[in-house]
């Protein structure tokens, strides 16, 4: 097991278990009064522990990561007499940990929390760094916190459960990491994508461990987006589109975006055509998509609308190199343009 700690300008201390045994959950709980919300899926899967604990139980879609799911939260834990010293483990993948966050963060005005990461892309995104929220009229994530969990469980071991196109989306969201921080990596899984498909723990851990550690240093210095943070929006501008407009999940709508991206930053001479080509051929090796077939005009509809939008521009993250990535602010009539070329 590896521990990375998650240490914030404003104080908030985060600990990050990878490759720790779910079952030691109880090892990490305070002596309070514990209530679970925890994925359907997940709690099927392991029946026998999860039945030892007082649970609310959430079927994970998009569609139900809403305002609604959470007031029916609220509503258990009443029922459930939790109260301020209440501490809450949320346990699925990123619907279900950015879910629970958020009801822990606005229940009773904020009780402790710590999640059970258990889908790749959410050990390696989703329950690192504290932003937790639900969905608002079809826009992703549109109400939400920032409140660090007390700790997060990566157990790698549960990962074998998930389903090929979950674990294959989960993915796309370590190579953004590795495109916009760090060559080397990008390199090794190139040199790995057979042994990643084949889901071999020790590749996987090493790689959940290093996105994790870049995504906690990022999140050291700007907790709340103001600025590096951004850079992990790479791919998803045109991401929060496609997902808006198709039932594509996040991390293939992320692949796709990343793809508009690489592509645009060649456009405007960042890097080479080699560079594009390499990172197509990674995405394909990995199974994921290089574009998406959504009319652009559809996308450039949803992206005007979008909430990244700042006055007639859209910050948008680039590449330099692989490894290293920039922000710039694109004026909206060029990016119709561009999403009619490169999406
Ligand atoms: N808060 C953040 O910083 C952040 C970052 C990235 C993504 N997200 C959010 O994360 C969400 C996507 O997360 P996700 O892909 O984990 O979705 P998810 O929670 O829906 O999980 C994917 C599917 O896999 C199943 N599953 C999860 N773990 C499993 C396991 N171990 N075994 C078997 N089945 C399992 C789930 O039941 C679900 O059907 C999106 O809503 C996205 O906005 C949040
Ligand atoms: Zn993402």
């Amino acid at each position: 097991m590896q521990t990375i700690e998650v240490k914030t300008a404003t104080g908030n201390h985060s600990k990050i278990f990878v490759g720790e045994d779910f079952t030691k959950l109880h090892n990490y709980l305070p002596s309070q009064k514990i209530v679970v919300i925890i994925d359907e899926n997940i709690f099927d899967l392991y029946p026998d522990f999860f039945e030892n604990y007082e649970c609310i139980k959430i079927q994970a879609s998009e569609k139900n990561k809403s305002l609604e799911t959470v007031e029916n939260i609220i509503s258990q834990l009443i029922n459930l007499r939790a109260d301020r010293a209440t501490f809450i483990v949320g346990v699925g993948g990123g619907i279900t940990c950015d879910i629970a966050g958020f009801a822990a963060s606005v229940y009773m005005r904020g009780v402790k929390f710590a999640f059970v990461s258990a889908s790749l892309l959410s050990q390696v995104d989703a329950s690192i760094g504290g932003k937790n929220g639900v969905n608002f009229d079809g826009f992703k994530n549109m109400i939400g916190t920032f409140n660090q969990p007390e700790f997060v469980i990566c157990d790698t071991k549960m990962l074998a459960n998930l389903p090929e196109n979950e674990f294959i989306g989960g993915l796309s969201e370590i190579v953004k990491i590795a495109l916009i921080k760090d060559a080397e990596m990008f390199d090794f899984i190139e040199h790995n994508a057979a042994e990643i498909l084949s889901r071999d723990e020790k590749i996987l851990q090493k790689l959940i461990v290093k996105s994790i550690q870049h995504k906690a240093d990022i999140i050291q210095r700007d907790e709340f987006e103001t600025g590096e943070r951004r850079m992990l929006n790479f791919g998803h501008t045109l991401a929060h589109a496609i997902e808006r407009n198709s039932d594509i999940s996040h991390g293939f709508a992320v692949s796709a975006g990343m793809m508009f991206s690489a592509k645009i930053s060649q456009h405007l001479g960042l890097i080479s055509h080699n560079d594009v080509v390499r990172i197509k051929n990674l995405l394909t090796a990995l199974g994921l998509p290089f574009s998406t077939n959504i009319d652009s005009k559809i996308l450039f509809k949803t992206l005007i609308n979008d909430k990244k939008k700042n006055n007639n521009e859209i910050n948008f993250v680039l590449i330099k190199s692989i490894g290293t990535a920039t922000k710039m602010r694109i004026k909206i009539d060029d990016f119709k343009n561009l999403i009619s070329i490169f999406k």
